[in-house]
């Protein structure tokens, strides 16, 4: 039987906000981590050469890690490349999508927002997330792409920018009867406490990091996870990702080459 650690994937620092509620569901096991920061952001990539890239990046990331389960840590790439990815490698793979069934379950106003990337707000897989799960609702819809850049450098230890955070924010606050804002990009967690002080009055955050932890264990069930620190890997390692990486656990990231 292989053992192997659970392996995080995302663009940059993003799934880094999940890892907490994988080690609470998963308590011991390896988790190995990946990020694409070569090609950060994500959010703004055109679609054809995304799949084809995070579809390069998982394969590599999967053969030099000995993964036995995959968390695609990333909305932006699982609302493209889910499929794909399950049909290209032959371990499981858990995504992420945005929180829009737990913010629906959520808001007393039936106005909801979602911030998430460019790309991730425009999804026909978004759209059908809102039909299904929140076609009662009203949601506002709000690309803030500059924040996955502001989670990246608060990872890497420089102060947020607060008018930044205020611009991004602001098109959520044309509704005044808006009451929660599904975090729909794994960046965003990471800024959690800014954006709530940015905000000129309470709602709920969601995010999606209880739910991947949650299907991740499931998953994991059914395969043999090792025990300790699993590898970690970068398409652009350097040192503020390696301290980013430390303080959640992982070691300095090895390079991960993609032909
Ligand atoms: N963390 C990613 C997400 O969940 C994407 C960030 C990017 O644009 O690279 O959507």
């Amino acid at each position: 039987m292989t053992l192997g650690p659970v392996l995080v994937f995302d663009s940059g620092v993003g799934g880094l906000s999940v890892v907490a509620a994988l080690r609470g569901r998963l308590p011991g096991a390896a988790l190995a981590y990946v990020c694409d920061n070569a090609m950060l952001p994500y959010g703004l990539r055109e679609d054809a050469w995304l799949v084809r890239r995070i579809l390069a990046v998982c394969e590599a990331a999967v053969a030099a890690s000995g993964c036995v389960a995959l968390v695609v840590a990333c909305n932006t790439a699982s609302t493209l490349a889910l499929d794909a990815l399950r049909e290209r490698l032959r371990i499981p793979v858990v995504g992420t999508v945005p929180a829009i069934k737990p913010a629906a379950a959520h808001s007393r106003s039936r106005h909801i927002g979602l911030l998430a990337t460019s790309a991730t707000v425009s999804r026909p897989y978004t759209q059908h997330l809102i039909e299904t799960y929140a076609a009662d609702c009203v949601v506002r819809r709000v690309a803030a792409d500059a924040l996955v850049r502001e989670a990246e450098r608060r990872l890497a230890g420089e102060p947020s920018d607060p008018g930044v955070i205020e611009a991004a924010l602001a098109p959520l606050w044309e509704d005044p009867e808006l009451d929660t804002v599904v975090l729909g990009c794994t960046h965003f967690p990471l800024l959690r406490d800014a954006l709530a002080a940015a905000a000129p009055r309470a709602v709920a955050w969601v995010d999606s990091s209880d739910a991947i932890a949650r299907r991740t264990a499931q998953v994991a069930a059914g395969v043999t996870l090792a025990a300790g620190p699993g590898p970690s890997l970068a398409t652009a390692p350097d040192p503020a990702l390696a301290a980013a990486l430390a303080r959640f656990g992982f070691a300095a990231p090895r390079p991960l080459v993609i032909d």
